[in-house]
């Protein structure tokens, strides 16, 4: 007999701790949580009617690998627009969300045993879907100093070898908010186009930055058409599109056959309803982004703020994101803070372990909330802290 089971890679896989902590308390009236990446508000009601429009009009057969041309249009404008640089349709692809983004990218570019650079503490999807494709992976840890996070850049070119294949690269960070600033940019793009090294640019907070400029810095300004640069990219989070499933990616126009092979084997292609919203949301979206924006900011400010007045709390300041990092002295076990949080506070919140073992220790904190909805949280951890 031989057992019916998955790859040794698939079968090493972590289970999501978020979603170990979520599940044991989905559904309780009485617990308040913040664990999950998203809003607590729907999508935009011009974006929900955009796509009741066209599943009206019967738009529900399959499109394009690449997507429809009128979206792959639409995003090139919108992102030339946004990083004041070209971005031609050949080089945009649509994908079936964000995540399935960065499979398509590290289906494109990394084969088993390749070593693969990750910057951490990270989303786990960001780690894991290198290790599905039995990449080796090293990792290269954001420092907390002097109330913001920080990468070591040599720490970072040391990980770089000649033998490296891929960095991914997730900035504006999730969960720290920490963001590879515009100055160092042209110097990781320099290294990596010395060694070959593929640039993998998860860019799916690129909007929700908290200073004035309109996104947070890009590789795309910098990066020519010959450049091993992906930038990875969704609706979910800057449109409030979580649950639709929508992303795309900027890639080398030469990359672009493969991945048409490669989504067609995949997911085919993205469903026409939901890009034919998705024309709408960057058309028309700019009001709405401006108040998400101008909300996150503000729920930083709440929940950041509160954060530090309690007593052995460190939250360092996030550059952008939707999320506070934080630590409480003492706390060696994030997830089973976690745990006792919910049991004894009501406060459900992500164990920092999740994002990799630099995140041991910490607690993600999502405050893409209503401010009544941050304030009773932070009531209910104050409240746990002064037992
Ligand atoms: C860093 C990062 N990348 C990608 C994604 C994927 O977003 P989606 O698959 O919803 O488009 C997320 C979602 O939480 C994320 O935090």
């Amino acid at each position: 007999m031989f057992a019916p089971l998955a790859r040794p890679e698939v079968q090493a896989l972590r289970v999501s701790q978020i979603r170990e902590v979520a599940n044991s308390a989905l559904g309780r009236s009485d617990v308040l949580a913040f664990w999950f990446g998203e809003s607590d508000q729907p999508t935009p009601a011009f974006i929900r009617d955009a796509a009741a429009e066209a599943l009206g009009e019967g738009r529900t057969f399959y499109t394009h690998n690449l997507g429809r041309a009128d979206l792959r249009d639409q995003l090139s404008a919108y992102l030339s627009g946004l990083h004041g640089r070209d971005i031609p349709v050949s080089r945009v692809a649509v994908t079936n969300s964000g995540v399935s983004a960065l499979m398509l990218a590290a289906q494109a570019v990394v084969s088993p045993g390749d070593r693969v650079v990750v910057v951490t503490p990270v989303w786990p999807n960001v780690a894991e879907i290198p290790r599905i494709l039995s990449a080796t992976l090293a990792t290269v840890s954001l420092q907390p100093d002097q109330g913001r996070w920080r990468l070591d850049l040599d720490r970072l070119f040391n990980a770089l070898t000649p033998d490296t294949r891929a960095l991914f690269l997730n900035s504006p960070n999730n969960p720290t908010g920490w963001t590879l600033p515009a100055e160092d940019r042209a110097a990781v793009l320099a290294r990596c186009r010395d060694l070959g090294i593929w640039l993998v640019a998860d860019d799916v907070y690129e909007r929700l930055n908290f200073g004035p400029e309109a996104s947070a810095p890009s590789f795309l300004p910098l990066g020519d058409d010959g450049d091993r640069l992906i930038s990875v990219n969704s609706f979910s989070k800057a449109w409030r599109m979580t649950g639709w499933r929508l992303g795309w990616m900027v890639a080398p126009p030469a990359l672009m056959d493969s991945l048409g092979v490669l989504l067609e084997y995949n997911t085919s292609c993205a469903p026409d309803f939901i890009q034919a919203a998705a024309v709408v949301a960057l058309r028309d979206g700019e009001p709405h982004m401006a108040g998400l924006r101008a909300e996150l900011a503000a729920a930083k400010d709440q929940v950041l703020g509160a954060l530090r007045q309690m007593p052995g709390v460190e939250a360092p300041e996030p550059d952008g994101g939707m999320y506070a990092f934080f630590r409480i002295d003492g706390c060696a076990d994030s997830m089973a803070l976690a745990r006792t949080l919910i049991a004894e506070a009501g406060l459900g919140l992500a164990p920092g372990g999740a994002f990799g073992e630099e995140g041991e220790g910490w607690l993600r904190w999502c405050f893409a909330a209503r401010p009544e909805k941050n304030a009773a949280g932070l009531d209910r951890l104050r409240g746990f802290l002064s037992r």
